[in-house]
C-alpha cells in the first residue's frame, strides 16, 4: 500500500475504506474483508454509527495478533452538533470509547458550521418548520484550538478539516500553532477542486477525496432521510470516458477512478460492503494511466456544476454564516440549479 508523509510526520496510506451509510452488521464483514485485503486506513465520523463495528473488528484482529494497533489509520470526525471549543474533548472522548482506542490517527472537523444538538441522542435540532438549530456564532479557530490541545495531550496523531473552503483554511492556517494536517473534501472526476488542492499543495496540507466514485446511491439516500434530492444525479463510472479507459488498461471504471485520483497525489476512500469491490478498490497499483490519459480524465472536470454534498439537505444551513459553498446559491439565498 502506498503512502505519504503527512506535515505532523505521520504515515498516511492513500486508500482507505470509506464506512458512511452502513449497517453496523454489514461494517463488521466489510472491514473483515478490508483488513484481509491489505487496507489498513479506515474513515468514519462520530455520526456514521460505525465507530462500534470497526472498532469491534479490529479489537479482535489485535487481539488475535494478527494486526498491531501502530499498523492502522483511523480517522474519526467531529460531528456539526459538536462544533464549538467546549466539546471538542467530549465527542472525541465518545469516539475514542467507541472505538475501543486511546488514540485515533486523524481527527477531522466534519462540517465548518454548526447545530445545537439534543444533549441526550445527539441528533441535530430541528425547528418547527423543520429548518435545522443553527449555532450560529460558533468560531472555527477556537475549535481548532481545542483540537491541537488533543494532539498535546496524545489523544489524536494529526488533525485536520472537512468541507472548509479556501478563506476558512487559510484563517484556521493564520492562527493555529499545528497546521491542518488533511483537508477531506469531496473530489471526484466531475468535481476536481483544482484550487483547492494547489491551495492544500501551498500548505503542506494532503487531501483525501470523499466520495471518489461519485457516490452512487447517495441520491436514493437523500430522498429517503430528508426528502430532498438532486437533479441529473451524476453517474460518473458509466462515462463514456471512464469506461473507454477501463477497456483499455483491463481494469473497472472504479479503478480507473481511484487510480486517478491517487496519481495526482490525491488519498481516497471509496466506500463498498461488497467483497470483491473492496479487493478491486485496492487493486490499483499494477498499472499507470499515461499522460494523455490523465488529460482526458482532467477534463471531465465540471467545476461546482459537478457537486454532490452542497448539505443544503440540512434545511436552513445556508444561512449560517461559515455555510461553505456560498457560491452554490443565488443571491435569494436558493440553490442554483
Ligand atoms: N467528510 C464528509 O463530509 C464525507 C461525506 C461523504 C462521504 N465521506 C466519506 O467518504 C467515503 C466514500 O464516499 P461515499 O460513500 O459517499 O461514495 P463512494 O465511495 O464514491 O461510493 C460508494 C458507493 O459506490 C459503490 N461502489 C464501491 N466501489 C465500487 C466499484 N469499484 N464499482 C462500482 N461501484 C462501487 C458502493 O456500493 P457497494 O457497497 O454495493 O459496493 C457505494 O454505494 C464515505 O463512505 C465516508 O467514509 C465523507
Amino acid at each position: 500500500m502506498k503512502s505519504v508523509t503527512l506535515n505532523s510526520g505521520h504515515q498516511m496510506p492513500m486508500i482507505g475504506l470509506g464506512t458512511w451509510r452502513a449497517q453496523p452488521e454489514d461494517i463488521e464483514k466489510a472491514v473483515e474483508a478490508a483488513l484481509n485485503d491489505g487496507y489498513r486506513h479506515i474513515d468514519t465520523a462520530f455520526n456514521y454509527n460505525t465507530e462500534e463495528p470497526i472498532g469491534k473488528t479490529i479489537k479482535n484482529w489485535i487481539s488475535d495478533e494478527k494486526i498491531k494497533r501502530e499498523d492502522l489509520f483511523i480517522t474519526t470526525k467531529l460531528p456539526n452538533v459538536g462544533n464549538r471549543p467546549e466539546d471538542v474533548e467530549k465527542f472525541l472522548e465518545m469516539s475514542l470509547k467507541r472505538l475501543q482506542m486511546n488514540y485515533v490517527d486523524l481527527y477531522l472537523i466534519h462540517m465548518p458550521f454548526s447545530f445545537w444538538g439534543d444533549p441526550e441522542t445527539f441528533a441535530p435540532l430541528v425547528n418547527e418548520d423543520s429548518t435545522f438549530q443553527l449555532h450560529d456564532d460558533n468560531d472555527i479557530v477556537s475549535t481548532w484550538r481545542e483540537m491541537e490541545k488533543q494532539v498535546e495531550k496524545g489523544k489524536v496523531k494529526s488533525i485536520g478539516l472537512s468541507n472548509f473552503n479556501i478563506e476558512q483554511i487559510e484563517r484556521i492556517c493564520r492562527s493555529s500553532k499545528i497546521k491542518p494536517a488533511v483537508l477531506q473534501i469531496e473530489l471526484h472526476a466531475y468535481l476536481q477542486q483544482k484550487e483547492l488542492v494547489e491551495q492544500c499543495k501551498r500548505h503542506d496540507i494532503i487531501v483525501t477525496a470523499y466520495s471518489p466514485l461519485g457516490s452512487p446511491g447517495a441520491n436514493s439516500h437523500f430522498i429517503s432521510k430528508y426528502n430532498y434530492s438532486l437533479n441529473n444525479f451524476p453517474d460518473i463510472l458509466g462515462h463514456p470516458t471512464v469506461r473507454n479507459l477501463a477497456q483499455k488498461y483491463a481494469k473497472t471504471p472504479g479503478q480507473i477512478l481511484l487510480r486517478y485520483s491517487n496519481q495526482r497525489g490525491i488519498v481516497v476512500i471509496p466506500k463498498s460492503l461488497n467483497p470483491n469491490r473492496i479487493k478491486e478498490n485496492i487493486d490499483i497499483y499494477d498499472f499507470e494511466l499515461i499522460e494523455d490519459d490523465m488529460q482526458a480524465l482532467a477534463n471531465l472536470d465540471k467545476g461546482e456544476e459537478g457537486r454532490i454534498f452542497d448539505f443544503l439537505f440540512f434545511k436552513g444551513v445556508e444561512k449560517h454564516p461559515e455555510y461553505p459553498f456560498k457560491q452554490r446559491l443565488t443571491e435569494d439565498g436558493k440553490r442554483l440549479s
